[in-house]
């Protein structure tokens, strides 16, 4: 018998190499553009794979949600392209890992009160179930912003608290503060997201509110988390605290040291606040871990430090933190943030939130390597949009960063990725667009123009994409809105308002 399961995984192993290294067209040659023959063949096996899916309805086991904050479509065809070209290919043919997942679905994003939403509102649809006010949390849309007195009676648990109730072992990673909108919607109901350290003191019957960082560490869903990583030391000492690592001061009024307090209660935890830390983590022998590895938002990718006091990457973060949870007998629930996409893109500056694209999907990597889909079922979606179009009629493997054309009005070259508003809209002295010929418009710190000058871009409003695999993926289907997602991934798990839903 062993010798036969033996048997059969080197014959699986050699073949997979075999298909992996030869090109899946006639005789191992290279995919021709210009064949038909090959565009049909290309076809043929997506129909062939097609008549073949097997809808997976076991028990989705673990849940691994992946958020691209602002990750539009956009975004997902630019870093298609820009892998592509980094591979020496022309990029259009490419793929980003997540995008060859059976199930996806196209998600409405709009909050209760908002047309183009922002990541408060939307995290509360998508983690709880149901939609609410732009810049609230965890609130239904009958909460005011920022009026403490209307929080009583429109709290929302979310997806963290059904899961923790079923007996899985949770966690979230972020690489912005913990504190910050998307990862809040896991675990804090609040009438205004920037109250993540304290409430202001001039805030009408503040007693009612509380800030968000004190709602992650005392309260339920929060506390019970096993693993929590991500930025914001700041926020969690008093302003008589100076953090060590940046001789920056504490954020929190009430003079309260969070981490410290985390450290008591936590007796079988561990605190890391940087990489060396980081990296003496053994996750398998570990009860409780709080990686708080940046004063405030962790640094984007490309700027990141590897030295002793530097920060994880994604990647490093997701794969530490799936060993931990893997230990829970029921299952895992972990929601994992790319969430610096949309700090670029605010920023008008491609370079880094293409970058931070293809750093999620090396976290998305790790985690189909480290997982079975047979139980285990991965998301990857959006909350939101931008503003980021990709346009001209650029040649075939024109670099996705380059120009696409000149403009017959201004007679200006214009770039291939351009923004709707936002800071880099650069005028020049003769009152047009600046002249971009002779500009690396490739640098990282390139701000592509935009059309209406804004200090900071802002999101878009069209729908967002949603990528499916493993256990009950294909509940992701059409068009939904974005609170259906928190109800599918409850069905797939037996979680919350569904827990037998598939007791088979
Ligand atoms: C900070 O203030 C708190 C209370 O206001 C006090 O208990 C604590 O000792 C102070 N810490 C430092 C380092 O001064
Ligand atoms: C833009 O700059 C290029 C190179 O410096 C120059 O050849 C071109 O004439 C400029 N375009 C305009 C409209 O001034
Ligand atoms: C505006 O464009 C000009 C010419 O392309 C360039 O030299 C300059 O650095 C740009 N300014 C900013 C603030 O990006
Ligand atoms: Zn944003």
């Amino acid at each position: 018998m062993e010798k036969l399961v033996q048997f059969i995984a080197i014959y699986i192993l050699t073949t997979c190499l075999v298909v992996q290294t030869k090109s899946p067209f006639r005789n191992g040659k290279e995919f021709d553009d210009k064949d038909p023959s090959d565009w049909n063949t290309l076809a043929q096996n997506q129909i062939t794979k097609a008549i073949h899916f097997n809808q997976n309805i076991n028990k989705a086991k673990n849940v691994i949600f992946f958020l691209g904050d602002g990750m539009g479509i956009a975004t997902l065809t630019a870093s298609r392209i820009l892998k592509g070209q980094k591979q020496g290919k022309p990029g259009e043919e490419a793929y980003l890992n997540f995008e060859t997942f059976h199930n996806t679905a196209l998600i409405k994003t709009y909050n209760v009160d908002s047309q183009v939403p922002d990541s408060a509102g939307t995290a509360t649809a998508f983690l709880t179930g149901v939609k609410g006010n732009i810049r609230l949390i965890g609130l239904d849309g009958g909460a005011k912003y920022g009026n403490c007195e209307s929080i009583s009676g429109h709290e929302l648990s979310s997806i963290l608290e059904w899961s923790q109730n079923a007996g899985k072992h949770t966690g979230f990673i972020t690489t912005t503060r913990v504190t910050h909108a998307t990862p809040a919607g896991l675990y804090a109901n609040t009438v205004n997201r920037d109250w993540e350290a304290s409430i202001p003191l001039n805030i009408a019957h503040r007693e009612v509110c509380k800030d968000i960082a004190l709602q992650l560490m005392e309260d339920i869903p929060g506390k019970n988390c096993k693993v929590i990583m991500g930025g914001g030391r700041l926020y969690f000492l008093p302003e008589n605290v100076t953090d060590e690592n940046s001789g920056k001061r504490g954020l929190r009024i009430d003079g309260r040291n969070l981490i410290k307090e985390w450290q008591t209660d936590k007796k079988d935890g561990i605190y890391m606040g940087d990489l060396e830390d980081f990296q003496k983590w053994n996750p398998e022998e570990t009860k409780y871990a709080l990686g708080l590895f940046g004063v405030d938002h962790l640094d984007y990718e490309v700027d990141r430090k590897n030295d002793s006091k530097g920060q994880p990457s994604i990647a490093q973060m997701t794969r530490k933190a799936i060993k931990m949870l893997q230990k829970g007998p029921n299952g895992f629930f972990l929601f994992i943030e790319g969430g610096k996409i949309d700090h670029a893109h605010h920023a008008t500056n491609p370079y880094r939130a293409l970058e931070e694209m293809l750093a999620m999907e090396k976290a998305i990597e790790v985690a189909l390597d480290m997982t079975n889909s047979k139980d285990t079922l991965i998301i990857v979606t959006a909350d939101h949009s931008h503003t980021m179009t990709i346009s001209g009629y650029p040649a075939r493997g024109n670099p996705i960063y380059g120009v696409a054309g000149t403009s017959e009005i201004d007679l200006e070259p214009y770039t291939t990725i351009s923004y709707a508003n936002g800071p880099g809209y650069n005028i020049s002295d003769k009152g047009i667009r600046a002249n971009v010929s002779g500009i690396d418009t490739g640098d990282k710190n390139y701000l592509s123009q935009t059309t209406v000058p804004l200090g900071s871009e802002t999101h878009g409003g069209e729908d967002v994409a949603l990528y499916a695999k493993g256990p009950w993926s294909h509940l992701f289907h059409g068009l939904q809105e974005q609170n259906y997602i928190a109800h599918a991934i409850a069905y797939a798990s037996c979680v919350g308002n569904f827990p037998t839903a598939c007791n088979n």
